[in-house]
C-alpha cells in the first residue's frame, strides 16, 4: 500500500513557486529520503505533508487520507510523526516532561506514556537525562529528544526533516542505526537531508528535488544515470600498444587514455576489472593501480541540481 502519496503538489508563497507539481509514491514500511539545496522546498513539501500548511494545488494523501480535508487531518495528525526543523521544545520543561505533553496530548494513559518516554529515550541514550531540562541540552541532544517526541505516540508515518543536521558522527549513526530499527517495525520515513552518505546508506528510495521534482529512484539507480561507470587502469609508464590492445580486445567500448590513466567504460566493472587488467598485462603493460571509478550519487544530484539553476 502507499502510505504516501502525492500528484501535481504545489505551493505558492505569493509570486514564489516554492514547490512545483511534485508527485511521487511512498510504500509503508519505505525510508524514503528527501535531496535538495538549500530553497528546493523540501521543508515546505513536508509541512503540507503534516497538514502544518495549506497547498496551492495538487493532491496528498497519507494513509489514504487526504491532507487538503479537515476531518482526514484529524486522522493524519494522528498517524504521523514530525521531527521538524527547528525543534521546538518547552525548554524550562525536563526531557520526561516535555515526552509526557505530548503523550497526553494524543490522549496515551499514563503507563503508556511511561513505557515509551523509557524506550525511546533509553534507544537514543537519553533516559540517564530525563530530569534535565530541555533548555540545558545542548543542540544534538534537543535534537535527539524531538526525535523521542515525534515517536511518542506511535506514529505509523515518520517525518523527519534534516534530523542529524546538528549531531556528532557517534550520534548521528544512533539516529541512523534508529531509523533502521523503525524500518523494522514497517513504519514510513520520510526523511529530508543534505547529507548523501546519509541518504544511500538508510534510504530505499531517494527522491532529488529543486522546485520541481527531478529524478526519484533506489541509490542504485540513481548513481547510475549520470556517466555510468568505469574501470580505471593507471600503468607505470603510457604505452600505445596496451591502448591499442584495449581498443582491439573492447571494440565498440569507450576508451580514454590520459598519458598513463586508461579508462574503459563497462556496463559492469566489478566484473570486467580481471579481464581488462589481463589484457593489459598481456600487451605488456605493468599496472600500478585497477579499480572502478565514476557515477556517484554525488555526480548524480550535481547534475540534477545545476541543470535547473
Ligand atoms: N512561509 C513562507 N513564506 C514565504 N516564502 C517561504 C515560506 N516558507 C518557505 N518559503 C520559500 O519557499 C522556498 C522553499 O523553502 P523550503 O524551506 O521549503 O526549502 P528547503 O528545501 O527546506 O531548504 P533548506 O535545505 O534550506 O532547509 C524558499 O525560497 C523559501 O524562501
Ligand atoms: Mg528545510
Amino acid at each position: 500500500m502507499d502510505m504516501i502519496e502525492t500528484a501535481g503538489l504545489t505551493k505558492k508563497f505569493g509570486d514564489l513557486t516554492a514547490v512545483d507539481g511534485v508527485s511521487f509514491k511512498v510504500a509503508e514500511g519505505e525510508v524514503f529520503g528527501f535531496l535538495g539545496p538549500n530553497g528546493a522546498g523540501k521543508t515546505t513539501t513536508v509541512r503540507m505533508l503534516c497538514c502544518l500548511l495549506s497547498k496551492t494545488s495538487g493532491e496528498a494523501h497519507i494513509g489514504g487520507y487526504d491532507v487538503a480535508k479537515d476531518h482526514d487531518s484529524l486522522e493524519i495528525r494522528q498517524m504521523i510523526g514530525v521531527v521538524p526543523d527547528n525543534v521546538g521544545l518547552y525548554e524550562p520543561l525536563s526531557a520526561y516532561k516535555n515526552l509526557d505533553i505530548y503523550g497526553r496530548l494524543y490522549g496515551m494513559t499514563e503507563a503508556g506514556r511511561r513505557q515509551n518516554i523509557e524506550r525511546y529515550l533509553g534507544m537514543l541514550g537519553l533516559w540517564e537525562k530525563r530530569d534535565v531540562a530541555a533548555g540545558a541540552f545542548s543542540k544534538g541532544m534537543k535534537q535527539k529528544l524531538a526525535i523521542a517526541r515525534a515517536l511518542i505516540h506511535d506514529p505509523k508515518v515518520l517525518f523527519m526533516d534534516e534530523p542529524t543536521a546538528n549531531l556528532d558522527p557517534e550520534s548521528s549513526k544512533t539516529v541512523r542505526d534508529f531509523i533502521l530499527d523503525l524500518k523494522q517495525e514497517k513504519r514510513t520515513i520520510f526523511l529530508n537531508t543534505h547529507n548523501l552518505d546519509e541518504a544511500q546508506r538508510v534510504c530505499d528510495r531517494i527522491a532529488i528535488l529543486n522546485t520541481k521534482l527531478m529524478a526519484t529512484g533506489t541509490p542504485d539507480e540513481l548513481e547510475n544515470m549520470v556517466g555510468g561507470k568505469k574501470v580505471v587502469v593507471e600503468l607505470a609508464q603510457a604505452s600505445d600498444a596496451v591502448v591499442a590492445a584495449l581498443k582491439k580486445k573492447f571494440a565498440g567500448v569507450a576508451i580514454v587514455s590520459d598519458g598513463a590513466k586508461l579508462s574503459v567504460a563497462s556496463a559492469d566493472p566489478d566484473g570486467q576489472v580481471p579481464d581488462i587488467v589481463d589484457a593489459v598485462v598481456r600487451a605488456g603493460g605493468r599496472v600500478r593501480f585497477a579499480g572502478v571509478e565514476g557515477s556517484s550519487l554525488e555526480a548524480t544530484y550535481l547534475q540534477l541540481v545545476r541543470k535547473e539553476g
